[in-house]
């Protein structure tokens, strides 16, 4: 019944499971770093890390072992951390004034670096509770977005080098996520990644193990979390906190203000404007999509300019693949469908669109003498 706004001519959206799964991406651990394994692995800790400004995640011995938000909560008079990850989001907007709660990153990027180091060096330690007093040194592979300036990369750079690695290798993020959804990069075959994260959307055209082309913009899941609690206030009245905002984003956000599984209503609870009295009101998902509709469109505009610099051979491999899209930003409904009738091409969105970048850098961290585009 809702489907009249539909055009006629949209392409199919593929919502596939992992593309190339059959083809499994096995690349050889390097026969040197399994031949010392025993004494090796003691004495160094290879980890990738996919330090996001929403989420951060380790993967240790092929194993996701931390996934948690990027945030630490600080003692504001002793400046000594109290919480760092999910524990410290359940403090975050709800502390006093001896606490202070710290999200590290911004856009993707750090933007406290003092509050990054902590970070990572807490996550670190989630990774080996038992051990107190050996530190094993530490080999990383650390992702980063493709816009990022000197600056910023070096802040990366620095903080990692901080909590404790000896050895710190970068990768660019859609780089990561295309690795990490099974696409072989290395072929002569154009592919394009959108990585929807907290803080950027990151679009890239890969081919031959490097990026082709690409558009980094500063606008993503969080950017949509901010319009809701604009639209809320403006709209209703209503002050909500920011993570109420991120809630009904996900319970009710939408890219399209028409969907055929369209989710119910959902209630909103904040503080009134004019009363200051708490109050209950409740939105529609068509409500949430006029609330993301310009963001949204500031993506679908990098994608085109994206697909305009692409050159031809390789737009002509996208045209039959399509495009992936990964991050957290990739689970808003009706996304993939917005951008297959914005660009008439097949969007697929990947399997486990949050954990694919950070999957892709622990294979980046396994071939680390093979991969080039890893930037010592
Ligand atoms: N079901 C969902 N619907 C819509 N958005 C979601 C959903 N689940 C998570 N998100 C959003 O995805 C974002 C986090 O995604 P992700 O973990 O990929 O970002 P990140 O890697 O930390 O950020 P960045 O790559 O920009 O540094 C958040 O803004 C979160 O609100
Ligand atoms: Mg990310």
């Amino acid at each position: 019944m809702k489907k009249a706004s539909t055009p006629q001519a949209a392409p199919e959206v593929l919502v596939l499971e992992n593309p190339i799964k059959e083809k499994e991406f096995t690349l050889a651990t390097p026969k040197h770093s399994k031949s010392k394994m025993g004494l090796f692995d003691f004495l160094t800790q290879e980890i990738a890390i996919d330090l996001g400004t929403a989420n951060t995640l380790i993967i240790h011995n092929d194993k996701i072992v931390v996934d948690e938000p990027s945030i630490v909560a600080i003692d504001r008079m002793t400046g000594k951390v109290i919480a760092v990850g999910r524990q410290a989001m359940m403090m975050h907007g709800k502390t006093h004034e001896n606490i202070k709660t710290i999200r590290p990153l911004k856009d993707g990027v750090i933007a406290d670096f003092d509050a990054a180091e902590h970070m990572i060096r807490g996550m670190i330690k989630m990774i080996n509770p038992g051990r107190k007093f050996f530190q094993p040194s530490l080999k990383m592979v650390i992702c980063i977005p493709s816009g990022i300036t000197e600056v910023e990369k070096r802040a990366v750079r620095d903080s990692a080098e901080h909590a404790g690695a000896k050895e710190v290798y970068l990768i660019h993020e859609p780089m990561a996520a295309a690795i990490g959804i099974g696409i072989d990069v290395e072929e002569p075959m154009g592919n394009m990644i959108i990585d929807i994260g907290g803080g950027t959307s990151e679009i890239a055209v890969i081919a031959l193990g490097g990026i082709v082309c690409d558009q980094s913009i500063r606008v993503a899941g969080d950017g949509f979390t901010m319009d809701i609690w604009d639209y809320m206030r403006r709209q209703h009245n209503i002050l909500i906190g920011e993570r109420s905002a991120e809630m009904i984003k996900i319970e009710v956000g939408s890219a399209l203000p028409e969907l055929d599984n369209a989710p119910v209503d959902y209630a909103v609870h904040g503080r009134d404007l004019m009363t200051g009295i708490p109050k209950e009101i409740t939105v529609s998902y068509s409500e949430i999509a006029h609330a993301l509709d310009k963001s949204i469109s500031k993506i679908e505009e990098a994608i085109l300019k994206a697909l305009e610099m692409t050159p031809p051979e390789l737009s002509a491999d996208i045209y039959r693949t399509g495009i992936y899209l990964t991050g957290g930003g990739a689970l808003l409904r009706g996304l993939d469908k917005r951008l297959a009738m914005k660009t008439k091409l097949p969007v697929h969105v990947a399997e486990d669109p949050l954990r694919a970048v950070v999957r892709g850098t622990g294979i980046a961290l396994k071939n680390i003498e093979r991969f080039k585009f890893l930037i010592p």
